[in-house]
């Protein structure tokens, strides 16, 4: 299999705060890599530092075969390194459609690609074509949840980063959003899932990262680490 991205030994420090050790960790062609943890692990830590908005202060990040460690963060997304950062973040005042069309912006010129991925992201979301002439800010949690990941796709990514994309959302939801993923990656993007709920993100994962106050401290196959016990005992007891 061939390496999407890979991160060797990556610090990272807010001020004085420590907040990523050392960190590696890959992910393959083709697949959705768990990266897991408590809150204030250094999760979305990690996101912000692949995608350029936090800096590295040692170690490297290469993408595609490139190193982009020290790239500006808009020249990373045009690269193909998509990032739906944690809380969603939609143009409240927007429609579903204008959001979805912003996506399309930054990365192509090209009308027919952006009608052909536009057509594609309704038919992943059905429920975002219901709403296409709705405001944003009037969506449930779930649904805002879904444009913020339409809109990722508008710009055709190679990487799409999800940073807890089930938080505050209701089982029944998650659970769809979820199918979604599964969906995406079936259609070849490469998926970084960051995620409290262990238990779901390993069931659609392949490989498994599990991330301690900013070190990585266990990684294995999905399937693996969900019968791992330690896991078991931090993540998945309920
Ligand atoms: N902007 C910031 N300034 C200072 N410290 C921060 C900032 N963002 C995060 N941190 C700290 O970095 C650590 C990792 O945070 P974060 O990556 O947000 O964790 P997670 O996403 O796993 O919950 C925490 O100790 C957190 O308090
Ligand atoms: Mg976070």
């Amino acid at each position: 299999m061939s390496q999407i991205l890979e991160l060797r030994d990556v610090d990272a420090f807010y001020g004085q705060v420590h907040a990523l050790r050392g960190v590696s960790l890959r992910v393959e062609e083709g697949e959705i890599a768990a990266l897991l943890g408590s809150n204030g692990a250094g999760k979305s830590t990690t996101l912000k530092t692949i995608s350029g908005l936090v800096r590295a202060k040692g170690g490297s990040i290469r993408f595609l075969g490139e190193e982009i460690t020290r790239l500006d963060p808009h020249r990373i997304v045009e690269l193909g390194i998509v990032h739906v950062p944690e809380g969603r973040r939609v143009f409240g005042a927007l429609t579903v459609l204008e959001n979805l069309e912003l996506g399309g912006f930054t990365k192509r010129k090209d009308p027919a690609f952006t009608k052909r991925t536009l057509e594609r992201v309704m038919h992943l979301f059905p429920r975002l074509n219901e709403r296409a002439k709705q405001r944003a800010g009037t969506l449930s949690g779930g649904e805002q949840q879904m444009l913020a990941m339409g809109r990722a796709l508008m710009s055709d990514p190679k990487l799409l980063m999800l940073d807890e994309p089930s938080m505050g959302l209701a089982p029944i939801i998650v659970k769809e959003i979820f199918k979604i993923v599964r969906q995406i990656n079936a259609e070849g993007i490469p998926v970084l899932l960051v995620e409290q709920n262990a238990k779901a993100a390993l069931k659609l994962a392949h490989q498994g990262y599990v991330l301690e106050t900013g070190q990585i401290t266990l990684q294995n196959r999905a399937d693996l680490l969900s019968q791992d016990e330690k896991i078991v005992k931090a993540y998945l007891a309920n």
